[in-house]
């Protein structure tokens, strides 16, 4: 039994829980997570960056060394100052979006946009920013001499590329490099949505040349909610979304110029940090390479499993470089009620609807009725994923 599965202590539902919505959150977390947390909120509690008595500069040397860690995380050796905190991978991208974008510019967004980038580019537009997006094939390819024609915009380059390193319906990770390299053609910055990518799949600025990328800490990298970033590449303008106070260099009434406190008004999510350094530490010392090898090897034996079921229709693209998502359809059953159904009758937790990424839906063509969605985490064991295929078992028989 692994430490995604486990009894629940109520009487009245004695069932074995099955966690497989890790691409939602990690709500299944590392043990040295929860400690920290705790650690924290005994021992410390105060605000890194406040005051300069001992509690404070502890709270201080713990944050920094969050930055470090996520700093290394991102193959980035630069200043770690450069790694802010923000409340999630949502708040990073608003930051990032509205931080970057002046009246009159062009922006480009794609067809597998999550709804933390595509309706800040909606409220943008009442800004006069225009945005346009760059369509997806479901294996997330993408057709370049389109991408150059968006880019260029007749001789309005767009000031904005925002991209999603994975998409969170079909797990597909985009091909990331070629389409930065012809941002930069026309000065083009690169925004990368890494929500479903930091800890699961390698995310390294060097190598891919973005800008910027947004992340969540509660995700891939199995810190608690209220945690994310926003890397900003040193060079990069961005207006902060938040003025307020910082700390350090109270006089002036504009924010400082300096990172990370140019994006961090106001007191930080100290006990969720001191859980993401914990979470950090642990996904270093782990691996990314070895948790995606563990991770799609659980996801091949379940797409193994899901595909001898006749009534089993697999969305997500076979073959295409993937995280461990996979999406699917069952004959005859309506997606939300089926995510009920293995809750109540088998404990299996899953996502069932539209993901907040209407966009990846309607290239599947699953815009009217949604799809449900498994994904695996760092807890998922091998027997939890035949588990899951005996209930999907039963349920193709139920159906058919
Ligand atoms: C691709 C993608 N971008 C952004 C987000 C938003 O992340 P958060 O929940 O950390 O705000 C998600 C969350 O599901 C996502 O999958």
């Amino acid at each position: 039994m692994g430490p995604g599965t486990r009894k629940t202590s109520r009487a009245v539902s004695r069932m074995t829980e099955i966690y497989l919505d890790y691409a939602a959150t990690s709500a299944v977390r590392p043990p040295v997570v929860l400690e920290a947390i705790a650690g924290y909120l005994a021992d410390i509690g105060a605000t890194p960056g406040r005051s300069g008595h001992r509690r404070s500069l502890a709270a201080g040397r713990l944050a920094l060394r969050c930055r470090k860690q996520l700093a290394e995380l991102l193959g980035y050796s630069g200043d770690p100052g450069r790694v802010t905190f923000q409340l999630n991978a949502t708040h990073a991208l608003n930051v990032a979006i509205v931080g970057t974008l002046r009246p009159g510019d062009r922006v480009i967004g794609t067809a597998f946009d999550h709804n933390s980038v595509r309706r800040p580019l909606t409220a943008l537009a009442r800004r006069g920013v225009s945005s346009e997006t760059l369509e997806l094939s479901a294996s997330g390819e993408t057709d370049l001499v389109d991408l150059r024609d968006l880019l260029s915009g007749a001789g309005r380059p767009a000031r904005l590329l925002v991209i999603p390193h994975a998409s969170n319906v079909t797990g597909t990770v985009l091909p990331v490099k070629p389409m930065v390299d012809l941002a930069h053609e026309f000065d083009t910055l690169v925004l990368l949505d890494a929500a479903q990518t930091m800890g699961h799949f390698p995310v390294d600025v060097e190598d891919l040349g973005v800008d910027l990328v947004a992340f969540s800490g509660h995700k891939g990298l199995a810190g608690p909610q209220g945690t994310g970033g926003l890397w900003v590449r040193e060079g990069v303008e961005v207006e902060p979304l938040l003025f307020g106070g910082t700390g350090g260099d109270s006089g002036p009434p504009e924010m400082p110029a300096t990172f990370p406190d140019h994006l961090e008004a106001g007191t930080q999510n100290a006990p969720g940090i001191a859980g993401l350094a914990a979470a950090t530490e642990w996904v270093l010392a782990k691996g990314v390479h070895e948790r995606r090898r563990e991770e799609m090897l659980l996801k091949s034996l379940l797409l193994e499993g899901l595909r001898r079921l006749p009534s089993v229709r697999i969305l997500s693209a076979e073959g295409a470089e993937s995280v461990g998502i996979v999406t699917l359809l069952l004959a005859g059953r309506d997606p939300g009620e089926l995510a009920m159904t293995l809750d109540r009758d088998y404990g299996i937790q899953t996502r069932a609807g539209l993901h907040c990424a209407p966009g990846a839906h309607r290239v599947l063509g699953t815009l009217q009725t949604g799809a449900l969605r498994l994904s695996v985490g760092w807890a998922t064991t091998a027997g939890e994923i035949e588990q899951t295929i005996d209930a999907f078992k039963q349920l193709d028989i139920i159906g058919t």
